[in-house]
Parts: C-alpha cells; structure tokens; sequence
C-alpha cells in the first residue's frame, strides 16, 4: 500500500485584490488548521507577499499561477522562479488549461516552465485535460499522454518528487459539471500509468496527481475515496472560506 499524502490546492485565478487576499486567508486559516492534507493556495502575483504573510506559521502553503521559463532578463511581462520564492510562493500552476487556450501555451512552453520551476527548487503543479470534443472523441487517452510526454521531456526521475499533476477536463472546469468520480479515476490511473512507463513503478506510485473541475464541499469526499486521486485543485469553490475549508476537510 502506497500512502501519499492529499494536496487540496486553491487556483484564485484572476481574483481578489490585496485587502480581499487577506481576509480571505484570514477567515479559512482557522478552518483549516487541523487539516491532514497539504493545502495550498494559487494567488494572482500580486497577492503573494500578502497572504505569504498571512499564511506564516500556518499549515498553508503559497503557490503562484505561471512562472517563466528564463531566469531574467528581457521577458516583459514575465515574471522569474527566483522573483517567485523572493516573495514566499513554494508551489506554481503551470499549463492550466485557461493559459493553454487564451495565451498560448503549448506542451513545449509548459515543459520549459516545468523545467525552470524544478531547477529553481519551485514545486509545479502541472495541468493536462482533455476538451469535451476530445472527450466525445474518444481520443483523452492520446490527448493526455501527448500533454504528459511533451511537459516532462527531459524533466529527470530524481525530480519528480516535487511534482504534482492536475488533472483537469476541460468540459468540468467553472462548468459546474464534474466528472463523475469514476471518470476521474479511471483516468487519472491512466495518467499514472502513463508515468509507469516514463519514469517507472516507483516514482509513478509516489506521484501526486489531482482532479480539478468543478471540485466542491459537496462531491470532494466522494472524488478523494477513490484510490488513485490524491488532491483537487479548486478553481471558484476556493473563494468562499467556508467552501474552501469544506473541500480541505474533505
Ligand atoms: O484550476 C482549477 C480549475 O480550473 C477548476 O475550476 O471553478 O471548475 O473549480 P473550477
């Protein structure tokens, strides 16, 4: 038996300002307290250092939304691993689907992200999905490993401890309609195997992988039963404090 450890991670996406980051923390930190999962929150660059600071000494870990895939220089509008730790971020989203379809994100630019994230000692979390065109296709499966192998070219095995996979179906995500709990099962063991065979038994039994999707206080504990997912990442049920804590105490 394999015991990881669940990781329910908030994605704020592009929500709250710096007075409504705080109160937000400051109303779920206590919610939270006696979690026994980690629990993190993926906050707009601009509320980082806030709820870093609100979140000292707590059991909840800062995370941002992006990370560039270069270490300075002329990237405008980029924003670096190192400016990322600077202000207290220990996790990054990256290749949500969001960026994927309005910003041009591709497997590549996920993978160099990935890889500077890892070289900096960042801690992804990589999302992969498929659409509901693909899903009617019957084509997830090839979608998924297509995402999987092109993120971690060349990402070594000793690294992927600090690796956290979201799945995310991008029919499910602020649809309110969530993959059954079967479906997200079946497949993120897929994606999992998947991992088998790139990286081996081990570190693929070791690999955290979320759901993410329409994640809420009312299907999170039926989702976190199931044997192979490990997380959520909550996208609008991670505004409201009480939501939030309830998918955290699933
Ligand atoms: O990254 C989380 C996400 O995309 C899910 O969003 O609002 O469906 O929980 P939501």
């Amino acid at each position: 038996q394999i015991m990881r450890k669940p990781i329910i991670a908030g994605n704020w996406k592009m929500n709250n300002t710096k007075k409504e980051a705080e109160a937000l923390v400051n109303q779920f930190k206590p919610l939270v307290k006696d979690a026994k999962c980690d629990v993190v929150v993926c906050v707009p660059f601009t509320n980082i250092e806030t709820v870093a600071a609100a979140c000292k000494g707590s059991n909840i870990k800062v995370g941002a939304q992006n990370v560039s895939w270069a270490d300075k220089g002329a990237f405008t509008g980029e924003i670096s691993a190192d400016m990322l730790k600077d202000v207290g971020a220990e996790y990054v989203v990256i290749g949500h689907s969001e960026r994927r379809q309005m910003f041009g994100e591709t497997d590549k630019t996920v993978n160099m992200r990935t890889q500077n994230a890892l070289k900096s000692g960042l801690k992804p979390i990589v999302c992969i999905g498929e659409t509901l065109d693909e899903r009617e296709g019957s084509i997830t499966e090839k979608v998924v490993t297509t995402q999987i192998k092109g993120a971690f070219e060349g990402v070594d095995a000793k690294l992927l401890d600090n690796v956290v996979v979201a799945y995310e179906p991008v029919w499910a995500i602020g649809t309110g309609k969530t993959a059954t709990a079967e479906q997200a099962q079946e497949t993120i063991l897929y994606i999992r195997s998947v991992f088998k065979g790139l990286y081996g038994e081990n570190v693929a039994n070791a690999l955290r992988i979320q759901y993410g999707g329409s994640m809420n206080a009312s299907n999170a504990s039926e989702l976190m039963k199931k044997p192979d997912i490990d997380g959520g990442l909550i996208g609008g049920a991670s505004l409201k404090a009480e939501d939030f804590s309830k998918v955290v105490n699933f």
